[in-house]
Order: structure tokens, then C-alpha cells, then sequence
């Protein structure tokens, strides 16, 4: 595998962007694409437009190691690949937020739809950044909806074997995180006379040779005969081709039926009315009295008519009657008229082509139905996913084709290629020359060539092709083809563009041509035959209401509700629809407002030969695309131009975060062209940029690089520091709220304690002395407790103790005095406790026998000894050293401390102990 940058591919495979020729001519592009295309290298820029050369082979480019490769890389990083461009789609989507198209051209056959199917698997693939089942699943449905859509609305053609014939516009819609989410597919007008005529060597749609190829529902479906005997799908003669695996095929599009939500029901009836128009095919009439007709019918189960009913699920007397007789309302009155062989054949024809147009219009309703709904599911949930309005829109449309015989759908065909060729000359050449004249760039000015004169031929209001034929068909009465040739003979027999026998007998064109039903018209991509047989009838398109009450009251309600307009009566009036020229022009226009509404990616695909062949280098055919396709004009343009233009202020918004200059500018401006300047001189890069007046233009890959690493690089430290701030701020945050949460415990736990203060305060107040249970408490209120009950224990003896007389209060803080030392000393302190304190016992009679003598003996010691009062006196017992007891007189006084013996009358023999000598 090798990505190298498009200026590293190496000289032996030429240049990978053609700005980088040194000589711009036909031979140097032409030789160039040769180069490349015999190495295998398809793909070649012209800036940002990438021209693509369809292979015809199996190229190993498409691997998930390409995809992973051109994954997040700039456009001119890697070599020129579709991968690049498609990425260059999503990275405007993701960088500025806005809405990309890739518009893929080219004639038919030349690889558009093969383009589109890689640009959207690369998009599916590189977008599923976290693995999804669900995002896997949305993908899938957007890949699976192209096998539908392919099967029913491509075939065979002469130049291509999957040739589209309808054009496609698919959206695809990106949620906030820039995953897909779903989509809306757009289709324009479906080739649908094919269903009915196919040229030689040509086919009908794929689905019509997918369901005959499935054995399993030849007799589900009434298929007794050989495919080559239907006459709607035999006309080309190539039913069975080797190229292409029918059954293969009809096996992907019922698993594809299957993902993108279909029930069982809904596959049965599409497959239904796909067999009941190969049995349309097979109706013929036999006439019955020169005006009128009945369908032939066949005996056997064979009878077309039989198969068709049952298919369509409709009564076959009233299928038969709309065949063959139509009803018509005048003035109120019902009339019914019976129909010719040639007006039945044309009326079968006509049916059969609605029933496939209004299937493949229900198609891809249901599936944008079912894409619009996953869309939806994600809007519902909003915060898992938001939904962004942003989208990249995909165009593949019919090439421009030259057919045998070409008629009005080939009009169609290369009118819508005229129009997406003005689109790319509006936005590609002429805006960029614009752009540098309003910018007042010194430039070069590139003359190229504008088609608008043949958009204006065929679409122009009024005088026009497409005008006059809508005038020929609105005339009441019998107007022709021919008469219609006429008028635009008439009109356009002057214009450079247009050509027809009568116009302009001499031309070559006309040498060997003996029919004057044609006309010619001179298109950007070569001449075109147009042959204005059933041009009237085709922009009409009209459909008798016989068949749309008929196939509206189907007993198939899926059937049913494809033809609502059959609901009506007979009698009701309807407007004259529009014609499809007219509708085709306006979806056009819409189509290209689209475009242009949206930042444009060109594919130019080139097709190397109409043989199909892989190494055919067919230098004539691949000469004549690149001058119709204006590529040498585009080289030009943009080879004296710039790789990348942008505001001023969007540079200096874009780049100011790159390191070296972020310091200096300011994060909110002023987005001048000096800051623009400052960034580019600091970089390096000044004499690689040009300055207009409100652009800046970068003139060569390499520094757009330079700028983008750089911004990456000033992102990545950009966000380290927002990292960090991010970090710190979490950090603080969370102390804060830690802090903040310590604090409301604290204050919650003062606010709780004192509560529990309170509520002991109020259980007590009232209860003074009684004792009372404590009130309960949590455990971790214990400390708490035992100071609140000692707190109590001390108040609550106070207050006992104020209710005792004066004197004894004293004596009370005595005894608690003493307390303190004899608590759990003195066996008698518990019966002490509760006594009242007398000091002096020996005074007392009651404890003192001797009272008498007590008195006079201290009366007589108070004079010796001096002191003013006794403090305690006592009797007590003596045990001697032969443990012999006597009894004794302890008397303490304020000065000494006496033992006297009572039975000699307490006689104070002795000096008392001082008693500060005791203490
Ligand atoms: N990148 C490719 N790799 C291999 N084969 C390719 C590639 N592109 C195109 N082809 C071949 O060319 C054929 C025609 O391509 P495709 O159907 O994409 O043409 P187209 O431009 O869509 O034509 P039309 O306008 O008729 O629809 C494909 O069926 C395929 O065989
Ligand atoms: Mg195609």
C-alpha cells in the first residue's frame, strides 16, 4: 500500500495533481492519465476536483487499511484518492460546521455510482469512532438502500452493465458528535419507457431478471415460461448474461429488503407487481369487429390475465375492463367506450409503466421513511445524541449518453447533465476568476467554454425546447410529433446549438438520414440525434383513471395505497397535471440551488473505453471527455490561482492558537489582514500567500500543511492547558465541597447537640430531685452525656442545697468536702452522709455520758490552751499492744489536737498536738 503526499508519488507515475505539469496541453494531460492509469493510479487532482478513471478492473484500494490510511488526513497529505476527498467532505463538516455535496460527473459508464458506493463506505467507516452497534446499523441501511435502489432503478445498457436510469441525491445527516444518523435520498426522474422497450443488446430494470432467476418463485409468481419468452424483458435479447449474477443479486436485495426494516408483506407485494408487469408484458388482444378489442386468453395456467389478477389482487372482469373500454365523465353523464387493439396495447404499455414508477417511488418513500424514523429515534433521546442540521449530500445522476435511437428521456439525460456542467462553470471557473478581480489579484484570465446557451435552449421560459413542447401539448385537438418539430424548427433555425434537416439540410449530420423526425442539438459533450417520436406523448405522460381505481381498490392494501388518487369519483373534476419536462426543469433548478447552497467536492470520472476493458487507453474517447468536461480550463484556472483562499478573519480565528503567535494576538481580535500578516511572517510562509482585499490566498499546498500542523500543534498544548485549569478547577471544586460539607456536619452536630441540650434541659427542669430516665441519645453523643449528667449531677445538688436552712448548707459543703477524700474510704461514709454534722459530740448528751465532767475539764483547758472552739470531739477506742482495748477522748480544736481518757473525768494531763504539725 503506498499514501505517499501527491509530491512524493515518485516521477514513474506521473504527477498526482495536473497543476504540477510543467506544460498544460492535451498531450501532457492525456500522457499523464496514461501513466497513471496503467500503474493502477485512478485517481489524479486538479486542486480539489479529483478526476477518476473507471478501471474496469478489481483494484486493491478500498481496503480498511486505505480507509484507515486517508483517515484524518489533509486532502495532499496522501496520494490523489476518492478516500481523500471524501474525508475533505466530513472535515468541512466537522471543522466549520457546514454542509458539503459531492457532485461525481461523467459520461455513462465512466464510474459514478461505483464513486458514490466508496465515498459513502468510507464516510460509514471512518465516522463510527466508538464502534456503535447502532451507528453500525444506521450505516448499514444507508449502504443496503443502495442495493434497492440499484436493483430497481438500474439495467443494462450498451454502455454500461448497472447504467443508472434514474438520478440519485442522497443526504446523509451527522449528529453532534459527527456520526451518521440517518438520511434522505432523493431520486429524479426514473427512465420507466424502459419497462415496456428495451434497445437491442440493452435490458429492462435488474429486478425484472433477479425475480425470474429465483427458482423458489417461478410458481409463486405464475413464471411457466422460458425468460426469453416475456416480451417486456426479451426485447434486447441478453436476458441470461455472464457479466451479470441474477440470482445472486435477487439473494443481496431480500437481505438488503430485510435491513432496511421491510416486513414480509411488503417484499411479497413488491415482488407481486414486478411479476404482474412481466404478465402485462405477455397480454396481446385480439381485435373483435375492427373497432373494438378483448384480451386473447389462454387456456391454460399460462393465461396472462389469470396471473396478473391474482398478483394485483384485483377482479379479473374489472382488469379486463379497463384494458379495454374506458369510462369517461361529460357534463355530468358517465360514458363508457370501448377501446382499439392499438389504444389497449398503448393502455396496457401505460400501466405497466406507472405500476413500476409508482413502486419505485414507494420504495424510496419507505426508505427515507425508515431513515428520517432512526433520525428521529436519536432526536428523541436528546442527551444521548443531538441531532445537527449540517449534512454532506452525495449526487449520482444518469452520464451523459448518446444512444441509438434517442428520445426524450435521453433529452432529459443530457439536459441534467448540462445543468450540473453549468453548476461546476458557475462555482469552479467562473466564481474563482471573479473572486480574483473582486479581490485585486493579478491574473491571468482562462477562456473556457459556457454552456448556458444550451441550458437556455432547452429550459429557458417561454423559448425553448422544453417550452414549445409544453405549448404543443396543452392545444386542444389533434397536434403531432411533427408538428411540434415544426415549431422548434422555426424558432431555433438560427441557434448555433440546434440543427434539423429543415433547418439545416446541408449539414453533415443530416448526409445519410432519409427521416425529418429529428433534431439535433449541439451539447457541451457532443452532438445529439434526437428522434421527436412520442415526445408529446412522453411529456404528457398521461394515465387513464380506469387504472387508478382499478389498482386502488386492489386487494392488496400496500398495492392500494401506492394509487390514492383512484379514490376519487368519476365525475370529479382534477387539474391537467403538470407536464414531466416542467417538472424535471423545476427539480433541476431546485437540485442546482441545492448544490450551490453547499461547500461543493468535484469527482470528474472518465471512462478509458466503451469496451469495457481494463487495459484499453482509448486516447480519442478520453481526449474528447476531457475537453467536454472543461478539465484543461480547470488545470488553468487553477494552476494560476491558489490551493486555498480564506477571510481574514476566518485565517486569523483558525490559526491565532498556533504557539508562537498566540501570545500576541488577541483572543478576541482584531481579525485584520495585519494579524493575518503577523501570523504568516512568523510562520514563514509570507512569500507563499498572496493579499486581497478581504481573502488571503495560499498559493501552494504545502503551507496550508505547515499552517494546519502548526494549529494541531498549538491545539494539543492548547489543550493540555485546558487540561490543567480543568484539573485544578475539579481539584478545587471538590475541597470546596469537601470543606463545605465538613462544615455543615460541624454545624449540624452543634445544631444537634444543643437540641439534645434542650431536650434534657426540659425533661428536668420540671423534675427537680425526682429521679427520671435520661432521654435516650445516639452513641456518639456519650462524651457529650457524661458532661451534660455531670453538669446535671452538680445543678441539680445545688439546687437540693439552697432548700436547706443556712447553717446546714455549710455543714452540706463540708460533707461534700470531705467526700472527696472518703469515698470509698471510711466504711461508714454511706451512713455518715446522710447525718447532720454536730462537731463537737461530746457536748451532746445523747452521745456522751459524761457530759458534765466533758464541759469542765475544756472549760479549764480553754483558759490553759487558749483556743476559741472545738471542731470535733469524739469518743473512741484504743487498742494497745497486748491488743487490749480502753476507750478514749479525741477533741480537736482550732489549735491542737487532744486525747484524754473519759473515765478520769477527760483530764488534759497532757499538751494537745498542734495541729498544723499534723497537717
Ligand atoms: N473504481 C472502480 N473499480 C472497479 N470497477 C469500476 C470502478 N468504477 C467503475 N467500475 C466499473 O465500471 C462499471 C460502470 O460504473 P458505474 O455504474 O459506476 O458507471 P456510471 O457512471 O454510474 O454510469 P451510468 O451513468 O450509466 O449510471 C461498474 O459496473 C464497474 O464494473
Ligand atoms: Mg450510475
Amino acid at each position: 500500500m503506498t499514501t505517499d503526499s501527491i509530491e512524493y508519488e515518485g516521477t514513474d507515475l506521473g504527477v498526482g495533481d495536473f497543476i504540477l505539469l510543467s506544460d498544460i496541453t492535451m498531450e501532457t494531460f492525456v500522457e499523464n492519465l496514461k501513466i497513471r492509469f496503467e500503474k493502477g493510479r485512478i485517481y489524479t487532482y486538479i486542486g480539489e476536483v479529483l478526476v477518476s478513471m473507471n478501471p474496469y478492473r478489481e483494484l486493491p484500494l478500498y481496503s480498511p487499511e486505505y480507509i484507515q490510511s486517508y483517515k484524518g488526513c489533509d486532502m495532499f497529505e496522501r496520494s490523489a484518492h476518492i478516500f481523500a476527498l471524501a474525508e475533505a467532505a466530513y472535515r468541512t463538516l466537522k471543522q466549520y460546521s457546514a454542509s458539503s455535496c459531492i457532485v461525481i460527473s461523467g459520461e455513462s459508464g465512466s464510474g459514478k455510482t461505483e464513486a458514490s458506493k466508496i465515498i459513502l463506505r468510507y464516510i460509514t467507516a471512518v465516522t463510527n469512532v466508538s464502534n456503535q452497534t447502532e451507528i453500525q446499523r444506521i450505516s448499514n441501511i444507508l449502504i443496503q438502500t443502495n442495493v434497492i435502489l440499484e436493483a430497481f432503478g438500474n439495467s443494462r445498457t450498451n454502455r454500461n452493465d448497472n447504467s443508472s436510469r434514474f438520478g440519485k441525491y442522497m443526504d446523509l445527516n451527522f449528529d453532534y458528535k459527527f456520526e451518521p444518523m440517518g438520511g434522505k435520498i432523493q431520486h429524479y426522474l426514473l427512465e420507466k419507457s424502459r419497462v415496456v422497450k428495451q434497445q437491442l443488446g440493452e435490458r429492462n430494470f435488474h429486478a425484472f431478471y433477479q425475480l425470474l432467476s429465483n427458482e423458489d418463485s417461478l410458481k409463486t409468481y405464475g413464471f411457466r415460461l422460458q425468460p426469453e419468452e416475456y416480451h417486456y424483458i426479451n426485447q434486447g435479447n441478453c436476458c441470461r448474461l455472464e457479466r451479470i449474477d441474477d440470482k445472486r443479486n435477487f439473494e443481496q436485495v431480500i437481505e438488503a429488503f430485510h435491513t432496511v426494516g421491510f416486513t414480509e408483506d411488503e417484499i411479497t407485494t413488491v415482488w407481486k407487481i414486478v411479476g404482474a408487469i412481466i404478465h402485462l408484458g405477455n397480454l396481446t388482444f385480439v381485435d373483435v369487429d375492427g373497432e373494438h378489442c378483448s384480451v386473447k386468453r389462454i387456456d391454460d395456467e399460462t393465461d396472462p390475465l389469470l396471473w396478473i389478477s391474482k398478483l394485483l389482487e384485483c377482479e379479473q372482469s374489472e382488469i379486463l375492463s379497463a384494458l379495454t373500454s374506458r369510462v369517461v365523465a361529460a357534463r355530468n353523464e358517465v360514458f363508457q367506450t370501448r377501446q382499439n387493439i392499438t389504444r389497449a396495447c398503448y393502455g396496457r404499455d401505460a400501466l405497466s409503466k406507472a405500476l413500476y414508477e409508482r413502486l419505485f417511488e414507494w420504495l424510496v418513500r419507505y426508505i427515507n421513511k425508515t431513515l428520517s424514523q432512526v433520525s428521529q429515534e436519536q432526536i428523541d433521546y436528546p442527551f444521548r445524541r443531538v441531532y445537527t442540521s449540517v449534512v454532506i449530500g452525495i449526487l449520482d445522476i444518469y452520464g451523459f449518453e448518446i444512444c441509438e435511437n434517442n428520445s426524450f428521456e435521453q433529452l432529459c439525460i443530457n439536459y441534467c447533465n448540462e445543468k450540473l456542467q453549468q453548476l461546476f462553470i458557475e462555482l469552479v471557473l467562473r466564481q474563482e476568476q471573479d473572486e480574483y478581480e473582486c479581490e485585486d489579484i493579478t491574473w491571468q484570465h482562462v477562456e473556457y467554454f459556457d454552456n448556458k446557451i444550451i441550458c437556455d435552449l432547452i429550459d429557458q421560459p417561454r423559448h425553448s425546447i422544453l417550452a414549445y413542447l409544453d405549448e404543443a401539448c396543452q392545444i386542444v385537438g389533434t397536434v403531432t410529433d411533427d408538428m411540434f418539430l415544426n415549431s422548434i424548427n422555426q424558432a431555433f433555425k438560427t441557434h448555433p446549438h440546434y440543427s434539423s434537416w429543415e433547418t439545416a439540410p446541408s449539414d453533415k449530420a443530416w448526409k445519410n438520414i432519409d427521416t425529418n423526425k429529428l433534431f439535433l442539438i449541439r451539447h457541451y459533450a457532443g452532438d445529439v440525434i434526437y428522434s421527436v417520436d412520442g415526445f408529446l406523448d412522453k411529456n404528457r405522460d398521461p394515465l387513464f383513471d380506469d387504472f387508478k381505481r382499478l389498482l386502488y381498490h386492489s386487494q392488496n392494501p400496500i398495492l392500494s395505497s401506492m394509487w390514492p388518487e383512484g379514490e376519487k369519483s368519476i365525475t370529479s373534476i382534477s387539474r391537467r397535471p403538470l407536464t414531466i419536462g416542467t417538472v424535471f426543469q423545476n427539480s433541476m433548478t431546485s437540485l442546482c440551488n441545492l448544490l450551490s447552497s453547499k461547500q461543493p467536492f468535484y469527482v470528474r470520472c472518465i471512462k478509458p473505453n466503451v469496451e469495457k476493458s481494463e487495459d484499453l487507453f482509448d486516447q480519442t474517447l478520453i481526449e474528447h471527455q476531457i475537453a467536454y468536461l472543461g478539465l484543461l480550463e480547470n488545470v488553468r484556472v487553477r494552476r494560476a490561482g491558489f490551493c486555498h483562499r480564506i477571510s481574514y478573519e476566518r485565517f486569523v480565528q483558525r490559526y491565532k492558537i498556533i504557539d508562537c503567535v498566540r501570545s500576541k494576538l488577541h483572543p478576541h481580535g482584531p481579525f485584520t489582514r495585519e494579524s493575518a500578516t503577523y501570523i504568516c511572517e512568523e510562520l514563514h510562509i509570507n512569500e507563499d500567500v498572496v493579499y486581497g482585499n478581504t481573502k488571503l490566498f495560499v498559493k501552494h499546498p504545502t503551507s496550508l500543511f505547515q499552517l494546519e500542523r502548526k494549529r494541531r500543534e498549538g491545539l494539543e498544548s492548547i489543550i493540555t492547558i485546558l487540561q490543567k485549569s480543568i484539573r485544578s478547577w475539579s481539584q478545587c471544586r471538590r475541597y470546596r465541597r469537601e470543606n463545605a460539607a465538613v462544615k455543615i456536619q460541624s454545624f449540624y452536630r452543634k445544631y444537634r447537640a444543643r437540641r439534645y441540650i434542650f431536650q434534657v434541659n426540659d425533661t428536668f427542669s420540671d423534675y427537680l430531685g425526682k429521679i427520671i430516665t435520661w432521654p435516650p441519645s445516639g452513641s456518639n453523643f456519650a462524651p457529650l452525656n457524661a458532661v451534660l449528667k455531670r453538669f446535671y449531677r452538680r445543678w441539680r445538688l445545688n439546687r437540693i442545697k439552697l432548700l436547706l436552712p443556712l447553717a446546714q448548707q455549710e455543714a452540706f459543703d463540708c460533707k461534700l468536702f470531705a467526700s472527696q477524700y472518703l469515698h470509698n474510704r471510711s466504711s461508714f461514709f454511706d451512713i455518715s452522709i446522710y447525718q447532720q454534722w454536730k462537731g463537737d459530740y461530746l457536748r451532746l448528751p445523747e452521745e456522751n455520758s459524761r457530759v458534765s465532767e466533758y464541759r469542765k475539764a475544756l472549760h479549764e483547758i480553754r483558759a490553759r490552751d487558749n483556743f476559741s472552739q472545738v471542731l470535733f470531739s469524739t469518743l473512741a477506742i484504743k487498742l494497745n499492744s497486748h491488743m487490749k482495748m480502753d476507750e478514749r477522748a479525741i477533741i480537736l480544736t482550732d489549735k491542737d489536737i487532744y486525747r484524754v481518757d473519759p473515765k478520769k473525768n477527760f483530764q488534759f494531763k497532757k499538751l494537745g498536738t498542734p495541729v498544723d504539725d499534723i497537717v
